[in-house]
């Protein structure tokens, strides 16, 4: 059996402990592509000098930024320190972009807490060299919230730039659906739907995202396991938008490496890190995988399918996962 469900990865300090022997970078490594294109690090965001060693002196045309915001990994940290957190690697991106860039930013914002960490990360921006350029909204297909609140189904997304970067957008036209009718107006004295004047079904690039499926577990891109994948869809727009061919992309925070799939499959190349070699362990699986298979997860499987079904341990404690969450519907 291939399809052993993971528990959510980095809540789970025992099943780190067991899949540790499988990961090839461990605190402090450099996995370097053979082909000369990306590099993944198992390294701190918020350190420069680690984050020196991954650009070597190389600058990035685009930072793609991904921070655990969510609030149950942030529970004990009060926004001041998540924003004195978010300074250090801020800096570091800016110190590894290029004179004319862009940054992309996830972050959420806890309704039940002033919108934070939203506002007091925005007003860091002001002093850290950026200039802010728009403010992204993804529609999400599952929300939060009760039956007394709007449901949240918003992911933010912030753009700053650096100088003046290319925003490859021109094609005028996104792949965003319309899903709104035009307003009516007067054209040589007969009423027309706004939307007539352009016959294209998509609509302009706008900083409303509403056509990107959220990953689930039904999805071939989905990584089980990582409980924070973004869609691929939404990170190819971001690089296809604000980047050129063979340029670099950074994420400091590459998770289920989605970056770098979304660099590998657009000919772009990217630095990537994160503080857990797990992650990392995942980021070049996924990369090998969609090498070898040109897919781009494990849809009905996972990153360690092999291993589960080889580590007699590795096997039983996920048993024992199993059988807890069947005791307990
Ligand atoms: C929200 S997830 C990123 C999701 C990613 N965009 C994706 O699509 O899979 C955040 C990641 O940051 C990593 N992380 C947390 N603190 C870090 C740090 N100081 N330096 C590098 N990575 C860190 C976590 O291990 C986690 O994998």
């Amino acid at each position: 059996m291939q399809n052993f469900p993971l528990p959510r990865i980095d809540s789970d300090e025992e099943l780190q402990k067991l899949l540790l022997p499988y990961c090839r970078l461990k605190k402090g490594d450099l996995w370097i592509d053979p082909t000369g294109k990306h590099k993944i690090g198992c390294l701190d965001a918020g350190n420069a000098s680690e984050i020196n060693q991954l650009m070597n002196g190389e600058s990035a045309s685009l930072a793609v930024q991904d921070p655990p915001y969510n609030f149950v990994a942030f529970e004990e940290m009060e926004e001041k320190r998540f924003v004195d957190w978010c300074e250090n690697w801020i800096k570091n991106s800016f110190n590894s972009l290029s004179e004319n860039s862009s940054l992309y930013v996830w972050l959420g914002a806890d309704q039940k807490n002033h919108l934070q960490p939203l506002p007091d990360f925005i007003i860091m921006m002001q002093n850290s060299g950026f200039h802010s350029r728009s403010f992204i909204t993804m529609r999400n297909q599952r929300g939060y919230g009760t039956q007394k609140n709007w449901m949240s189904v918003r992911q933010e997304l912030l753009y700053y730039i650096k100088g003046n970067p290319v925003f490859n957008v021109n094609a005028e036209y996104t792949d965003i659906p319309k899903i709104l009718k035009g307003y009516y107006k007067l054209v040589a004295g007969e009423v027309m739907e706004n939307s007539e004047r352009s016959k294209s079904e998509f609509i302009r690039a706008g900083n409303v995202w509403v056509d990107i499926q959220q990953v689930f577990y039904r999805m071939e891109e989905n990584v089980n396991g990582c409980y924070a994948q973004k869609p691929l869809k939404a990170i190819e727009r971001i690089i296809n938008a604000s980047s050129d061919q063979n340029d670099i992309v950074l994420d400091l925070f590459s998770h289920s490496g989605t970056t770098l799939l979304a660099a590998e499959i657009n000919n772009r190349r990217c630095y990537t890190s994160d503080l857990n070699p797990v992650f990392c362990e995942i980021t070049l699986r996924r990369l090998e995988n969609y090498r070898s298979n040109r897919k781009t997860g494990w849809q009905n499987s996972n990153p360690f399918a092999k291993e589960i079904l080889e580590d007699k341990k590795l096997k039983e404690y996920l048993d024992s996962c199993l059988d807890l969450n069947s005791n307990n519907h």
